[in-house]
């Protein structure tokens, strides 16, 4: 089997089945909202509506980057697809690096084959392939055989680092990327994967064209304790270990995100897992939320079962909102901040 392919293979195992779980807290728990038993609102007057990328979405969230390039990943990306149509919501792919090396692979990307409704597509590349020779118009290529709206970028030093058949070089980067993201033809964003972005970076990141970034702090899925599963007995076994809690925690993460990108869209994303959570991301400044690792298992299972978890999420959003007596997401901000001041 192909070498991306097969790695593709293994982290969806080990998601399955090993605690991959980062050592930390995202921080977003300490986002306080104050409980009004007379919120004076309708439950019906809740309107989860958010614009994401251009792309009308039913609510704030998006399945995030997971996968694509086997068979197994086809199977996954297309339940996830269909169960995002069928909410409304927006999907995210995982690395389109299989695909770009094996054309055979696009089939396991093309989501809208099995979900042509889908309001929003987002396809997935790592930066750090623009140093090796992966050309924007291949991008451009790339995301147009995927049918997707828009490209994220990612970033993943502590990962790759972790990998033993890692791409460790982020020499130039910044610049590369800043020469490719007029060239993709769609708006691109920049995303980590699990150890977030800091203050100093979301500003270098701001600086560049992108239409938004996506968080991806610390608190969910630690991508160094998945390699350190992989690693065996090396010592990235130890290291990865080790460092499951390396970053910047979600919170501060959507913070600093936000501070630096203005009015371009945020997501919020990295151990996001429950409605709270949502609400808590988008109080922090969040336009909409991302979540991964956790469904992945009902993905597995069937598409029933992805709409099911995210159903709950949903709900416990709305029930937050109404219980905080927010109309609209973006007036969660307004209820944390007076619940910081009470
Ligand atoms: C099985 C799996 C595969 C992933 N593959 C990718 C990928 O190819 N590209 C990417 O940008 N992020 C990838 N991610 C990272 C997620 O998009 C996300 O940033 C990270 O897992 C943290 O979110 P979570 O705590 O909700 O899982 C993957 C996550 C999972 C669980």
């Amino acid at each position: 089997m192909q070498p991306t392919r097969r790695r593709k293979d293994e982290h969806i195992e080990i998601c399955l089945t090993r605690p991959v779980g980062s050592s930390v807290s995202t921080g977003l728990d300490a986002v306080r909202f104050e409980h009004l038993a007379l919120p004076e609102i309708d439950l019906d007057d809740v309107d989860l509506d958010t614009t994401v990328l251009g792309q009308r979405l039913r609510a704030p969230l998006l399945l995030g980057a997971m996968t694509g390039g086997s068979t197994r990943a086809r199977r996954i990306n297309e339940r996830l697809a269909r169960a995002a149509e069928r909410l409304g919501l927006g999907m995210a792919l995982g690395s389109q690096r299989a695909m770009i090396e094996d054309p055979r692979q696009t089939g396991s990307f093309r989501v809208r084959d099995a979900a042509p409704e889908l309001p929003l597509l987002v396809g997935n590349i790592g930066a750090v392939q623009l140093r090796k020779g992966v050309a924007p118009e291949t991008l451009r290529q790339a995301v147009r055989d995927a049918g997707a709206d828009a490209l994220a970028f990612h970033v993943n030093p502590l990962q790759e680092a972790l990998q033993p058949e890692g791409d460790t070089c982020f020499r130039g980067l910044e610049r590369l990327l800043r020469e490719a993201i007029p060239r993709v033809g769609v708006p691109c964003i920049v995303k980590e994967v699990g150890a977030g972005i800091s203050p100093a970076t979301a500003r270098r990141l701001a600086a560049l064209p992108l239409a938004g970034v996506e968080a991806a702090g610390v608190g969910g899925t630690s991508w160094a304790r998945v390699e350190a599963h992989r690693a065996g007995g090396a010592p990235a076994a130890v290291a990865g270990e080790r460092l499951a809690g390396w970053g910047v925690p979600t919170a501060e993460s959507i913070v600093a995100c936000r501070r630096a990108f203005g009015r371009r869209l945020v997501v919020g994303s990295g151990g996001i897992r429950t409605g709270r959570d949502v609400a808590a991301a988008i109080a922090l400044g969040a336009d909409a939320c991302a979540l991964a690792g956790p469904l992945l298992g009902p993905a597995q299972d069937s598409e029933a079962a992805v709409v099911r978890a995210l159903e709950a999420i949903l709900l416990e959003l709305r029930v937050v909102m109404f219980c905080t007596g927010c109309r609209r997401p973006v007036e969660l901000r307004r209820a944390a901040a007076r619940a910081g001041r009470s």
